[in-house]
């Protein structure tokens, strides 16, 4: 459930009719609610009410705006990072160091280092050599780093291919069947202390099986290292939990989930932790945007908004479905293309999409966009980098400032070559 709902026929978020915004702001822009994002936090975390031990890390990359992670850090989330960047922004909201997880294939020793004298509270470690380096670096600075293996159980989780992470082709974690040798040696190295272990195999999931039988196989796993002698006593379950970019279309429930969580891992006796991104934050935004033209199209017409694959990458990357909406829908419908001003024809949100009727000038969102929307934007096609608002009951602030070609050609440098 979340806060965008029609009253008086306008389209609000929580109490702020979207149009209010467009005029302050301008579009695009992103919309956030305060409200889906606590209820969904709440929401996530209740359904796991079954688990004894458990630590919430909100995967940073899907939505890492300051005063989303505020909210979250308030909700008892910590994060999960996978970026030096994204550490800078956890602790600049406010989430202790302690509750950071930092993921990732590709970590910097400069990011391990940094990572390290912050006190981060938790390593997935990606790669044996990973676990030396990071080892060697803890020592030299006296710290010991709590860290988990991450491991590739081989499964396709049935989702796209470029959100698939636990298949062996892909490269995430250490194979399964070397995951036995690998804890040994890294659990032998001062500077670590190995934990536990972790998964993450895609996102956009919308069967739980697969997730059920990752699950098990780490299950298995974690037995065969205590039967070693290891003390296992994390077990990183990572994220993935789909949402509805389609209205008739339902991925299993938070509740759904934290049952099957709750079956899988019942004895397992070690603190899970839970690493969700789009669940959280998807359907608690949206991409507020205004239609530049309807031009007529040989075989339909295309909407012309003036958001484009640049603010939303989505649709061009993925294929991805947005539901698109009218702020003031008059119940007319038909059936249309919806593209950007990008120059691609790439930059296109749907093709054939049954919509509301709109005309130039008329306002409408792209709906569930909270999750991986405004972090993905660029500056192609020299536009401005997407703003973001927020809305707090029937006040809104802007958390993220329109970034304009001047301030963006302003970091721009001219060669002394090229001065004459
Ligand atoms: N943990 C790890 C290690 C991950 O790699 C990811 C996502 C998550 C957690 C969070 O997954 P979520 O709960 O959000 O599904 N840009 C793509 C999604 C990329 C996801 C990458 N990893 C999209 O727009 O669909």
């Amino acid at each position: 459930m979340d806060h965008f709902a029609y009253k008086d026929g306008v389209l609000h978020a929580e109490n702020v009719p979207m149009s209010t915004i467009a005029d302050a702001v301008g579009t695009p822009v992103y919309v956030y609610s305060r409200a889906t994002l606590e209820r969904h936090a709440r929401v996530f975390r209740e359904a796991l009410d079954a688990v004894p031990r458990k630590h919430i890390a909100f995967a940073i990359k899907a939505n890492p705006n300051l005063a989303v992670l505020r909210v979250l850090a308030r909700e008892g989330y910590g994060a999960d990072i996978v970026s030096g960047g994204e550490m800078q922004r956890a602790l600049a909201a406010g989430m202790p160091a302690q509750d950071i997880v930092f993921s990732g294939v590709g970590k910097t020793r400069a990011e391990l280092a940094a990572a390290l004298e912050a006190g981060i509270g938790q390593f997935n470690i990606e790669l044996e050599e990973e676990g030396v380096v990071l080892a060697q670096i803890a020592q030299e600075m006296g710290r010991t780093a709590d860290a988990v293996l991450r491991v590739n159980p081989d499964v396709d989780a049935g989702t796209h291919a470029k959100i698939s992470t636990g298949m062996k082709e892909n490269k995430f974690g250490v194979p399964i069947d070397q995951a036995g040798w690998i804890f040994a040696r890294l659990a032998t190295l001062p500077g670590l202390a190995m934990r536990g272990i972790a998964i993450h195999i895609g996102s956009q999931l919308f069967d739980l099986a697969p997730l059920e039988a990752a699950y098990g196989k780490i299950g298995a796993l974690m037995r065969d290292l205590r039967a070693a002698g290891h003390v296992i006593d994390r077990v990183d379950l990572g994220g993935g939990l789909g949402v509805p970019y389609e209205r008739d279309k339902i991925p299993p429930s938070p509740a759904d989930y934290g049952a099957m969580v709750a079956r899988a891992t019942k004895d397992w006796d070690a603190t899970l932790y839970f690493e969700p991104g789009r669940v959280i934050v998807g359907n608690a935004g949206v991409l507020l945007t205004r239609v530049i033209w309807v031009k007529p199209g040989v075989i339909r017409p295309y909407v012309i908004v003036d958001a484009a694959m640049n603010d939303l990458a989505r649709p061009a990357m993925y294929d991805a479905w947005h539901d698109f909406e009218a702020v003031a829908p008059t119940g007319e419908h038909f059936v249309a293309n919806i593209a950007g001003p990008v120059c691609e024809s790439g930059d296109t949100f749907a093709m054939a999409r049954d919509i509301d009727l709109v005309k130039a000038g008329d306002l409408a969102v792209f709906r569930t966009a909270g999750a991986y929307g405004a972090t993905m934007a660029s500056t192609y096609n020299s536009r401005p980098l997407v703003p973001e608002v927020m809305v707090d009951g029937d006040r809104f602030a802007v958390v993220a400032d329109r970034i304009m070609p001047e301030a963006i050609i302003a970091a721009e440098r001219m060669p002394d070559f090229l001065q004459d």
